[in-house]
């Protein structure tokens, strides 16, 4: 009888569209490529260009068929129309064994039910996030559990997030705490140290960002305006990466140009936005994995948000939820920068997401349940490899 447990590579699709999906897909695409157990198939939807492509190089694997539906203020229903289309047809035309998708996005979501009207298997990383808030973040709480509805695969980034599935009624067997791919990135990205931060000063470092569609408009010209009162203090320097975004450019540009202490630039290449993070003194943002980065790093992160999918930041005390209220903000940026107990017992709070080796665990449990050995040398991201010795010891209790 043959020893061989698979004959050919497991064909792994791997859609994704926006800089998150990038980033945190990247280091499953370099480990399945360095396997031989997986043909890793990149399709990327274009849903984000210029910041998309900024990421690319990040995946170390050639991507292997490009759509391009991102349009000018694109609305959510039409974005979902494109991505269905031409998602569909390649699922079709390619026919995977499974499909992997990551996160909230519109591309994640069309690419999970692309793969399920093919009746194909789909794996979810970074799975079981939840508000409880179906519209906030919007529309990202929406799409995380549809595609919790459809995922064979869920790979939770923590037990808190594995907890919200299986009480959603996931079965046990499905559901896989791996702790998120993002820390086994950033990890990886600081040991290298290629990148080089953009902060000029000597003074206060803060490090902000925003985007979300349900801060667009009014509320996002008043924190830009709480932003400003907090350079008006002159001990500090303050650095936004703006997003592509037309909306985010239109709310924040007025407010935040001409400042001799803030630097509005175009958004950062990986390497230098993760030396910027490492630079930085404290982190104003609304983004969803920057709220993972921050407290890997033991820099203390402000929420600009009403409320959040990573409670687990904020429960361990690196993370506070501002909200969005300009006042809010604004106090409590003041106090961190000047109650030194405060900032140290924020900085030092640890980061609740994962000990930089989920990628290993995601791709030994679909080895596992391909039928190859989950044991077999070359599940691990080659470039990871270099910093670890061994399955870590992320808790999954
Ligand atoms: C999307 C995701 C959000 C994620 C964010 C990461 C959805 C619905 N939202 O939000 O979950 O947190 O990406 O950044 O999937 N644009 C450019 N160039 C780019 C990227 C975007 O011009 O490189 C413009 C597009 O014209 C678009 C607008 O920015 O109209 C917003 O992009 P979109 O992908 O629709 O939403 P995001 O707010 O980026
Ligand atoms: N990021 C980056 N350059 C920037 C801003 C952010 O590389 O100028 C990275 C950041 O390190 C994080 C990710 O982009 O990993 C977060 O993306 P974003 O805030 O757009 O989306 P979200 O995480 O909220 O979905």
């Amino acid at each position: 009888m043959s020893t061989d447990i698979i004959n050919a590579p497991v064909r792994a699709m791997l859609v994704l569209g926006t800089r998150p999906e990038a980033i945190k897909l990247a280091p499953v695409a370099r480990a399945m490529a360095a396997s031989p157990l997986f043909e890793p198939i990149v399709v990327t939807t274009g849903q984000h260009r210029e910041m998309l492509q900024q990421m690319l190089e990040l995946l170390g694997v050639e991507v292997r068929v490009e759509l391009d539906v991102m349009r000018d203020r694109q609305d959510l229903a039409k974005l979902t129309a494109r991505l269905v289309d031409g998602l569909g047809e390649v699922v079709h035309d390619v026919r995977p064994d499974l499909v992997i998708v990551q996160g909230d996005t519109t591309t994640a979501m069309t690419g999970a039910l692309a793969a399920f009207y093919e009746h194909l298997p789909v794996a979810h990383v970074e799975a079981g996030l939840r508000t409880g808030v179906l519209d906030n973040p919007f529309p990202e709480e929406l799409n995380r559990r549809l595609i919790g509805r459809m995922a064979r695969w869920h790979f939770a980034p923590t037990p808190r997030a594995a907890g919200h599935l299986t009480a959603e009624g996931v079965p046990e067997s499905q559901v896989f705490t791996t702790g998120n791919t993002v820390v086994d990135n950033l990890l990886w990205v600081l040991a290298e140290g290629k990148g080089t931060s953009v902060f000029r000063s000597g003074l206060r470092r803060v490090l902000l960002t925003l985007h979300r569609r349900e801060n667009q408009g009014d509320r996002m010209r008043a924190m830009g305006r709480a932003v400003w009162r907090l350079a008006d203090r002159g001990d500090v320097e303050i650095v936004l990466p703006l997003h592509k975004s037309p909306a985010v450019r239109e709310a924040l540009l007025p407010e935040l140009s001409g400042h001799p202490n803030i630097r509005v630039v175009e958004p950062l290449g990986y390497l230098d936005f993760s030396a910027t993070l490492a630079a930085c003194d404290l982190v104003l943002t609304d983004s969803g994995g920057i709220q993972e980065e921050a407290p890997s790093l033991g820099k203390p992160a402000l929420v600009l948000r009403t409320t959040t999918e990573r409670p687990e930041a904020v429960e361990a005390g690196a993370a506070r939820l501002v909200g969005t209220e300009p006042e809010a903000i604004l106090d409590a940026a003041v106090r961190l920068l000047d109650d030194a107990e405060t900032y140290r017992a924020m900085a030092t709070a640890g980061n609740p997401f994962g000990d930089g080796h989920a990628t290993e665990r995601i791709v030994a449990q679909l080895a596992e349940d391909f039928g190859a050995d989950a044991q077999a040398p070359g599940v691990a991201d080659p470039l990871l490899a270099t910093r670890h010795d061994g399955p870590g010891s992320y808790s999954t209790a």
